[in-house]
């Protein structure tokens, strides 16, 4: 049994090393949850946020970091914040999403972004932050766009240079209507699958392949299961920073301020670790063994026409006046 004695001693040292660290004396804890290790583009911008967060509260907050989908797959988390049962912050892609909040749905359409510069001249103007907005209408805060970068094929039976080439190819996609019915139009057998369960499906055999940018094709590793990378960027991939309705009603006015100024700064540490990876993933890709082709602006465009059919839907869905907006951001 701890004396009385004692428990005054462990009081004192408890309070003497919460003094000596600068810690808060009633710090609260922020779980934040993530898909990838904390040396991905995901854990830069969780760690943007927490940093920012942290200083400039002086502590107050302390971010936890759970990486690795230690949660579970993206949808879990996300329902989890609606609920204010999970975690109280996300970073997370666009896959779950349009899911809960449809018109994130319009960033997914393949080949609608030219180049990142453009994607993000979208997603930082106003149909990005008119996208921000309606998060509130389904239970979610919406802080900031995330990045991935632009995705690609990666597989086990061939290169894949044609439409054709995809031709019964079971790929994994996220579960995304958008992508699944591109993959549909083209010709694959998506298989929609959470992420957490990518890596054992493609070691067991069941997938012949799956898609992603080379920010999660470097971070994962996927060569040790994958062995050709097609460079087709058929579609941009972004992300998002997310805190749960009920944390978000906890805060203060200026610690919201706080918490929405951090997560820019991480949406700029994820754009900054993607810039990276476009740069050099390829050839780490390569280096690591991978075989790799990089499909020419003629091959791509014969990619586009082989779905320009599912257009016709997203048209139906996002409205072609919103598309065609899209389109035009220089
Ligand atoms: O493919 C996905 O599910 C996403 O791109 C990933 C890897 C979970 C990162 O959010």
């Amino acid at each position: 049994m701890i004396s009385s004695f004692n428990r005054l001693a462990v009081a004192g040292i408890l309070a003497a090393t919460s003094w000596a660290t600068g810690a808060f004396a009633q710090s609260t804890e922020v779980k934040i949850a993530y898909a990838l290790a904390r040396d991905s583009h995901y854990g830069a911008a969780a760690d943007g946020w927490d940093k920012y967060v942290t200083e400039t509260s002086q502590g107050k907050f302390k971010f936890v970091h759970f990486p690795s989908s230690a949660q579970g797959g993206e949808r879990e988390v996300i329902e989890g914040l609606q609920l204010g049962t999970g975690v109280q912050a996300v970073v997370v892609s666009s896959g779950a999403l349009s899911n809960f909040v449809p018109e994130i749905g319009v960033t997914d359409i393949p080949f609608l972004f030219r180049d990142l510069p453009h994607a993000r001249a979208v997603l930082d103007g106003p149909i990005g932050e008119g996208i921000l907005e309606k998060f509130k209408d389904r239970e979610l805060i919406a802080l900031a766009w995330g990045e991935q970068g632009f995705r690609h094929i990666t597989n086990n039976r061939q290169p894949i240079e044609k439409p054709e080439d995809l031709a019964g190819l079971k790929i994994r996609t996220m579960e995304n209507p958008v992508h699944i019915t591109a993959f549909e139009t083209a010709g694959a057998a998506p298989t929609p699958m959470s992420w957490p369960e990518v890596i054992p499906a493609l070691q067991q055999g069941a997938i012949d392949g799956q898609e992603n940018p080379l920010s999660v094709i470097v971070s994962a590793k996927l060569w040790e299961v994958q062995k050709y990378l097609t460079v087709s960027g058929h579609v941009y991939s972004p992300a998002m920073l997310i805190v749960s309705p009920s944390f978000w009603d906890s805060l203060s006015d200026d610690e919201k301020k706080i918490f929405a100024d951090g997560a820019l700064k991480g949406k700029e540490a994820m754009r900054a670790f993607v810039d990276n990876s476009e740069k050099n993933g390829v050839e780490t890709a390569k280096a690591a063994g991978m075989q790799i082709n990089v499909l020419s602006d003629e091959q791509k465009a014969a990619f586009q026409k082989s779905i320009q059919s599912a257009y016709d839907g997203y048209y139906e869905t996002y409205t072609k006046e919103l598309i065609d907006q899209i389109i035009a951001t220089k």
